[in-house]
């Protein structure tokens, strides 16, 4: 029977070992990085409604599909997909899911490496002491120094792209899970003392305004599409990076509790990290809407002014590359199972090849904050672009094709006794999300997004 399948390359010692790797990819730059510099883009408090609202209707509910077809199916996604459509009689296109979800996740990939690079960067600088007391103009100019500079990005990338290929090439599990039980509660507990310090140093009551009080005159279809985005590529959904990690799991975990703990993690990091950035950004005068540089430059005037700022900084950001590790290993782990599945290739082999592409493609990224900054595709820069393409296209494209294949065609008996949704009203809910709200949601947004509006938002 298919539920007792296992997968060929392993499975997870324990439920939490699963719950820590999925917070593991789920939990990263998206968090700490992009949460912040979107909402400041965005306009804060009702851009944060509009993100939780996506998190709990669409972003939970498609979490459900993709990991109960990964558990099911016990195969890369696209073989996956193939397996199941076998069993259920259905068209074996349905595979094009696995396929968009390779694609975002190597093109997301690409990018997220030079972000990670960055972090590597502020981290070493931190701790030789370079960014001892810089005042928020100093932290504008070292970063905008800093990007400008297209072989000190890309020495980095190259760093973070040989460090995934590194571990990935030794199997998810192994190392994985030991660097996420114990530095992702360390992470938390930093976070939480940067919240503490920006409430005694930072324009608290400003910043925690800024975050929660909404003002929904600012906002347009293409907010929604945002919040919606990075509700995706928050909770890394869409593009088989749950699928792979519910493959991995035993055969008795239940996977909506499970679910509703990731995304609930994943939600409290992001808001964590905005109450720390806000407040200081007000308090030092830096710009909401300057975009990708917002919390460098935030944490370097913060930890430049903290008593012990050059060790706690340094221990910050060492966490977030862990995060961003973490989180890349996934978004790699989708196209190395299928090399290995389809091409019989080595892991190591694999693994190369993958980090190899995203190196390639990332250098589109790099030359976009310096030497490229004129190319444009669609009015983009090669970052924007790729960042619009993954996050606001590909990922929820992804995600509404795995929650109408698992709500609507696969066989109900079968989904409902592997979800194991005890409650009635709860079980009902779920699939009225699933087949109903979150596809009317998505392809709504994407419309409204690319053009076609509806009344509502003029
Ligand atoms: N969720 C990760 C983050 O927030 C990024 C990611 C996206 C990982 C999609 C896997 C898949 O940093």
């Amino acid at each position: 029977m298919a539920i007792n399948r296992t997968s060929s390359h392993g499975e997870w010692s324990s439920r939490t070992a699963f719950i820590l790797a999925a917070a593991g990819s789920a939990v990263g730059l998206g968090n700490i990085w992009k949460f912040p510099y979107i909402t400041g883009e965005n306009g804060g408090g009702a851009f944060v409604i509009i993100y939780i609202m996506c998190v709990i209707l669409i972003g939970i509910p498609i979490m459900l599909a993709e990991v109960y077809l990964g558990k099911r199916g016990r195969l890369n996604p696209i073989a996956s997909i193939r397996y199941i459509s076998e069993r259920e009689n259905r068209s074996k296109n349905w595979q094009i899911i696995g396929l968009i979800g390779i694609l975002a996740g190597i093109l997301i990939l690409s990018y997220y490496s030079v972000i990670a690079g960055w972090t590597m960067a502020y981290a070493s600088r931190t701790a030789f002491g370079v960014l001892n007391n810089i005042d928020a103009a100093g932290a504008a100019v070292i970063f905008e120094n800093f990007i400008a500079d297209p072989e000190r990005l890309l020495a980095w990338h190259t760093i973070f792209c040989i460090i995934t290929a590194l571990v990935v090439s030794r199997g998810v599990k192994s190392g994985l899970e030991n660097a996420v039980v114990r530095l992702m509660p360390a992470l938390l507990v930093l976070l939480v003392a940067l919240v503490f310090y920006s409430a005694i140093e930072g324009d608290f009551a400003n910043g925690i305004k800024f975050m929660l009080y909404p003002d929904f005159s600012q906002v347009t279809g293409k907010t929604i599409l945002i919040a919606m985005g990075q509700a995706f590529f928050s909770l890394s959904l869409g593009m088989g990076a749950l699928m792979v990690y519910g493959s991995y799991l035993s055969s008795d975990v239940s996977i909506p509790k499970t679910c509703v703990i990731v995304a609930s993690l994943d939600t409290l990091v992001a808001l964590l990290a905005g109450l720390a950035i806000f407040p200081i950004v007000i308090s030092s005068g830096l710009e909401m809407t300057q975009g990708p540089g917002l919390i460098f430059q935030t944490l370097t005037v913060a930890f430049g002014a903290m008593p012990g700022g050059q060790l706690f900084g340094t221990l910050f950001f060492i966490l977030l590359i862990v995060a961003a590790w973490t989180s890349s290993i996934s978004l790699i782990e989708p196209m190395i199972i299928w090399l290995i599945e389809k091409y019989n290739v080595t892991r190591i082999q694999a693994a190369i090849f993958s980090a190899a592409i995203a190196w390639f493609i990332g250098i589109g990224t790099i030359i976009s904050f310096n030497v490229g900054s004129d190319i444009k595709i669609f009015g983009l820069n090669i970052f924007d672009f790729l960042d619009y393409l993954t996050s606001n296209i590909l990922l929820p494209m992804g995600g509404i094709l795995i929650t109408i294949y698992v709500s609507w065609l696969l066989s109900k008996e079968k989904v409902d006794s592997e979800l194991k949704i005890k409650s009635r009203i709860l079980r009902v809910l779920w699939y009225f999300s699933a087949r109903v709200i979150a596809p009317i949601a998505v392809i709504f947004v994407m419309l409204n997004a690319i053009g076609i509006n509806f009344d509502i938002f003029s």
